[in-house]
């Protein structure tokens, strides 16, 4: 990767995009942008013409991009937690989990995919999440997120695929950060379960996307760089 280039992170005010962009500076990256929904520019995929704004400030920088990492997503708002049984599903719920979830990130490889770098390795990474594993779902539950997450790992799968044509230097993969501290996480956190700090599973990520290559596009990784089974 040239590391003069240009590092994307959307989400980067949030909890792992924070540290993601952190870990990415310790790499040797200098120019590192970081956008959330209230940074300028701003991105908030209720509004697909922020992500042009966003996209007419990134050309000005008149170089390519490197790593693009997408750290957005929701899992609860308002006290509306993920639904436990079919009863609970809402219209404006499973809406907003799409849209904040799927449709924006494809929008974002829609926009984005065109600026990495096709000299030299590039890499497009999404924060998915385990439980938008079809195969992996053996408890049922959080019916919005799993089903958004899951569209977000068709999308990144059907780009990978297309992008290969396209730019033979650009990888693009999904991946899980494991359970993190963070608001998002917050209402979960179970004792029983490994809980990370957005530090730690920044370093894991980062070194991911460090180390994968071509053959690697296409892919679902967890934090501990083995694969998950889409
Ligand atoms: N934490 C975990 O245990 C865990 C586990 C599995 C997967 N993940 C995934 O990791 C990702 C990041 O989670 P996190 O724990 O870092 O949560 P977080 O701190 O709540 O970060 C969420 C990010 O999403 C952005 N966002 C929310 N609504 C948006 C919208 N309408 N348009 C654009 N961006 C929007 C937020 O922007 P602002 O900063 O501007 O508010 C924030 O940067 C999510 O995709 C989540 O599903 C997390």
């Amino acid at each position: 990767m040239n590391k003069n280039n240009l590092a994307v992170i959307v989400g980067g005010t949030g909890a792992i995009g924070e540290s993601i962009a952190n870990e990415i500076s310790k790499i040797g990256f200098s120019d590192i942008l970081k956008i959330g929904t209230k940074t300028t520019p701003s991105i908030d995929f209720n509004n697909e013409n922020t992500i042009l704004d966003a996209i007419e400030f990134v050309k000005k920088k008149n170089k390519p991009i490197s790593i693009f990492f997408d750290a957005t997503g929701i899992l609860h708002e308002n006290n509306v937690m993920p639904e436990k049984s079919l009863k609970k599903i809402e219209f404006e719920f499973v809406k907003k989990n799409f849209i904040i979830n799927a449709i924006g990130p494809v929008l974002l490889i829609k926009h984005f995919a065109p600026l990495l770098d096709k000299d030299e390795k590039s890499v497009f990474a999404s924060l998915s999440a385990k439980v938008g594993s079809i195969s992996d779902n053996g408890y049922g539950g959080w019916y919005s997120y799993r089903a958004s997450k899951a569209a977000l790992n068709q999308f990144i799968k059907t780009a990978s695929i297309e992008m290969k044509v396209k730019n033979k230097n650009a990888i693009f993969v999904a991946l899980h950060p494991g359970t993190v501290r963070s608001n998002l996480s917050e209402p979960f956190q179970k004792t029983n379960l490994k809980i990370q700090n957005p530090e730690e599973t920044a370093k894991h990520l980062v070194k991911i996307i460090n180390s994968i290559d071509q053959s690697q596009t296409g892919k679902f990784f967890n934090w501990d760089g083995s694969e998950i089974a889409w």
